[in-house]
């Protein structure tokens, strides 16, 4: 097979120059993908870039969730993504019509979501969170005041246990990444790097996220490597991030921790991978796909992103 990516890099450098366009990549594509991004971060970092970018066109490489949060927060902006069906495994198990009939059971509650949510979801919802600020945005709800916490499960659960808060109500969901990592094979690998640190998403079960050193956003993790005196870490997220922990820190080791069934490559989200060179290129090129929203959808889960970032 020829090996055409110099062609490509090259291609979207000159693309961006014309257009005016920025690439905002997530830690989880592809190193290559990486490579050709003007800002790599995690969703909380992505979504405050988006609003600062002086760019006609924003290109999203990442998931539809993603891209649809930079369109929220820069409607007069082209927002495009390569790949639309490059979906959530969350955001697919929060459906706003289901969620709606759920809200309407408790009048009450304060509606928290995690940004891996459609924006009909968060139009739902009163405030955002990521997995970088989810303790804080929870903290900034007066005690006395129930939550709903959609959609992620263990993620809900990990804050509900740092803040003792029995006031909370799960959505059940969760992602099919973090929920496949293998205690037993943890272990086994734990028992073989004594030294190393254990690194892991608040998206993981409960049982990993007891064996944890440190539990983080993906930013976090990457914060917590360079800080450690550490020099092996067991990763406990998606392997795409293993591409910038190398690079920023090549003396370290990095070992990824494998799924139950690691002939599935389930450490890898199929979602994050659809993002290509060739869909990267092409989708600068045509200036589509584009994200567009209904404006009073988008109205709406714009007051639940703004009131995130403000917590950030
Ligand atoms: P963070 O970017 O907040 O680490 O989480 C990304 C994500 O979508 C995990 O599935």
């Amino acid at each position: 097979m020829v090996d055409n990516s110099a062609t490509l890099r090259s291609r979207i450098d000159e693309l961006k120059r014309e257009k005016n366009a920025v690439i905002l990549a997530h830690y989880y594509t592809t190193p290559e993908v990486q490579q050709v991004a003007d800002f790599l971060g995690d969703s909380l970092a992505l979504s405050v870039q988006a609003q600062q970018v002086d760019a006609d066109i924003i290109l999203f490489a990442g998931v539809h969730f993603m891209a649809e949060t930079a369109k929220v927060l820069c409607p007069q902006k082209k927002v495009l993504i390569p790949c639309p069906e490059a979906g959530c495994s969350l955001a697919e198990s929060c459906d706003a019509r289901d969620f709606a009939a759920f809200k309407a059971r408790y009048p009450d509650h304060t509606v928290v979501s995690y940004v891996n949510t459609t924006v009909e979801v968060k139009a739902l919802t009163d405030i955002c969170c990521t997995s970088s600020n989810a303790l804080r945005v929870v903290e900034s709800i007066p005690a006395d005041r129930p939550i709903i916490f959609a959609p992620d499960r263990n993620l809900g659960g990990y804050i509900q246990k740092l803040t003792g808060r029995r006031n909370m109500i799960l959505w059940d969901g969760a992602c099919h990444v973090h929920e496949e990592f293998s205690l037993e094979k943890l272990l086994q690998l734990k028992a073989q790097h004594p030294a190393a640190k254990v690194v892991v998403h608040p998206e993981c079960r409960a049982y990993i996220i007891a064996v944890a050193d440190y539990v983080g956003s993906t930013a976090g993790i990457l914060d917590y490597c360079g800080r450690s005196d550490a020099e092996e870490f067991i990763v406990v997220t998606e392997a795409g991030i293993l591409a910038e922990m190398q690079r920023r820190y090549p003396a370290k080791r990095f070992i990824p921790a494998p799924p139950d069934d690691e002939t599935c490559g389930c450490n890898n989200c199929k979602y994050m991978k659809m993002v290509t060179l060739e869909n990267i290129c092409a989708c600068l090129e045509n200036e589509s796909p584009e994200i567009v929203l209904d404006e009073e959808v988008r109205k709406r889960a714009e007051r639940s992103i703004r009131n995130m970032i403000a917590i950030r």
